[in-house]
C-alpha cells in the first residue's frame, strides 16, 4: 500500500499544498521547526478512523487564516495495482451555539457511510514524539494503541468497541439517574431500572468478552512474530486485567457468570465513581524487555523509546504477514536515536516492503539513506514556493 499523492486545502498551516510521490519507498520531510512537517503527517493520519494522531478537535484543523469553514485533503492510494481516491473533508458547524467539527470521507467520489470501512482501504502505523510518554502515562493511552492495532488487522473490531461503549454509557446513565435521587445506587429501590441494568450488563459482558478475547489473540499473534534484529530489544507483550486473568484460567461460561457477578456487585461503587470497575476499560498493556527481564516502565527513557520502536516494527511485521503492508508515519523519531540504533532502524525498514514517511528538521539526520534511489526528500520550504 503506497500513497501516490496528497493534496491539502485549508488544512492547518497550508492554504494549498500538492505532493506527488512517484515510486518511492521513503518520503522524508525536512524543514525548520514550525514549518509544517507534522501537519502533513497528521493529514495522512486522518485516513484512520477518528481524530488523527494529534487527537485534535475536528474544527481545529481548518486553516485559521482562511475565512472558510471547510478544509479538505485528497489522497491517491495504490494497493495491489489498484488506485483509490480518498477525500477527507472537515467542516465547522454551529450546533446549539457551539462550534463543532465534522469529518466526512469520500471514496472515489462516493460518500463513505462508516468510518470503520477505512481500515479496509488503508492501514497506517504512526509513531510521534507525543507517544514518548507511552510507558509512563495512564493505561487508556496504551489500550487505545492496542485497539487501533486490532482494528487495523480486523476492522469489524471497531463495531465491537462502539457497541460496548454505547452499553457502558447506558449503564452509567441509569446508575446516575438512580443516584441523583438516592445519592448512590441501592438495589431494589427501582425494580424497573434494576431489570434494565441487568439486561445492559449482560450485553456488556458479551461484548466485553469479545473485546478481551481479541486483545488476547492479538498479544499471542504479536509475540509469535520473532524479532530477528540484533540491536532492537526483543519484547513480549500481554494484556492484564481481572477478566483477562479469568479468561486464561477458567471456562468461558464461568467467566461470564463471574463477570456479571462483578458488575452487579460493583453497581454501588460505580454509581459513586461514575465509571465501571472491571472489563475492557480496565485492562493494561504490559511490555517486557526480554534481555533484561524488565518491564518497559522500569527501563530508562532511551530504552523506552527503543522498545516503543520495536513495538511498532513488530506490529508492522504482523500486519505484513497478514498481507496488509501499512504505511508508516514516523514523526521526528530519528533525532533522538544514537547513530548505531538509527542505522539498525534503517536496516530494519529496508527489510520491510512498507512505504515510510519520516520527518526531521535537518536532512543530515537521514544521511545513511538519503542518497538511495528509493528515497525522496521534500524540503517543505521548497514546496511552499511552488
Ligand atoms: N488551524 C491552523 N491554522 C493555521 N496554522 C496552524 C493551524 N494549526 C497549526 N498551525 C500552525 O502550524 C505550525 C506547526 O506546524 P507543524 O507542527 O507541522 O510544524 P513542524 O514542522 O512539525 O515543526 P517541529 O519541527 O517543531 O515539529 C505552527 O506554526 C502552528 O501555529
Ligand atoms: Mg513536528
Amino acid at each position: 500500500m503506497k500513497l501516490r499523492s496528497v493534496y491539502l486545502e485549508n488544512f492547518r498551516s497550508y492554504e494549498k499544498l500538492n505532493i506527488e510521490i512517484k515510486n518511492f519507498k521513503y518520503v522524508i520531510l525536512t524543514g525548520k521547526n514550525g514549518i509544517g512537517k507534522t501537519n502533513i503527517l497528521e493529514a495522512i493520519s486522518f485516513l484512520s478512523p477518528g481524530k488523527g494522531f494529534r487527537n485534535s478537535r475536528l474544527d481545529e484543523v481548518i486553516n485559521n487564516n482562511s475565512n472558510s469553514n471547510q478544509s479538505s485533503i485528497f489522497f491517491i492510494i495504490e494497493k495491489e495495482n489498484q488506485k483509490n481516491e480518498i477525500g477527507v473533508g472537515f467542516t465547522k458547524e454551529n450546533v446549539d451555539n457551539k462550534f463543532q467539527g465534522r469529518k466526512i470521507i469520500h471514496l472515489n467520489g462516493k460518500k463513505l457511510k462508516r468510518q470503520s470501512d477505512l481500515p479496509n482501504l488503508v492501514s497506517l502505523i504512526w509513531l510521534t514524539p507525543e507517544m514518548d510518554i507511552f510507558f509512563r502515562t495512564n493505561s487508556l493511552f496504551r489500550r487505545k494503541f492496542v485497539d487501533r492495532c486490532i482494528f487495523n488487522l480486523k476492522p469489524e473490531y471497531l463495531d465491537n468497541l462502539k457497541i460496548y461503549e454505547k452499553n457502558l454509557n447506558e449503564r452509567n446513565k441509569i446508575l446516575k439517574d438512580i443516584s441523583t435521587k438516592n445519592l448512590c445506587y441501592i438495589e431494589g429501590k427501582n425494580v424497573e431500572k434494576d431489570l434494565w441494568l441487568k439486561k445492559i450488563e449482560e450485553k456488556l459482558v458479551n461484548e466485553g468478552i469479545k473485546i478481551l478475547e481479541e486483545r488476547i489473540k492479538f498479544s499471542n499473534d504479536f509475540n509469535s512474530i520473532s524479532n530477528n534484529s540484533k540491536s532492537f530489544p526483543k519484547i513480549n507483550i500481554s494484556l492484564v486485567g481481572d477478566i483477562e486473568n479469568l479468561l486464561l484460567t477458567e471456562k468461558l461460561d464461568s467467566v461470564k457468570g463471574m463477570y456479571i457477578q462483578k458488575l452487579q456487585s460493583s453497581r454501588r461503587i460505580d454509581s459513586i465513581k461514575g465509571s465501571i470497575s472491571c472489563g475492557p476499560n480496565k485492562s493494561d498493556l504490559k511490555v517486557v524487555f526480554l534481555k533484561k527481564k524488565l518491564l518497559a516502565e522500569k527501563c530508562s527513557t532511551g530504552e523506552q523509546k527503543i522498545i516503543l520502536i520495536s513495538l511498532i516494527i513488530q506490529f508492522c511485521k504482523l500486519m505484513n504477514n497478514k498481507g496488509n503492508f501499512p504505511i508508516l508515519l514516523l514523526d521526528e523519531i530519528v533525532a533522538h536515536l544514537d547513530s548505531k540504533i538509527k542505522a539498525t532502524l534503517f536496516e530494519e525498514l529496508q527489510t520491510l516492503k512498507n512505504q515510510v514517511w519520516m520527518s526531521g528538521s535537518d536532512k543530515n539526520l537521514f544521511s545513511d539513506i538519503i542518497n538511495q534511489k528509493e528515497v525522496v526528500n521534500l524540503e517543505i520550504e521548497d514546496l511552499l514556493k511552488q
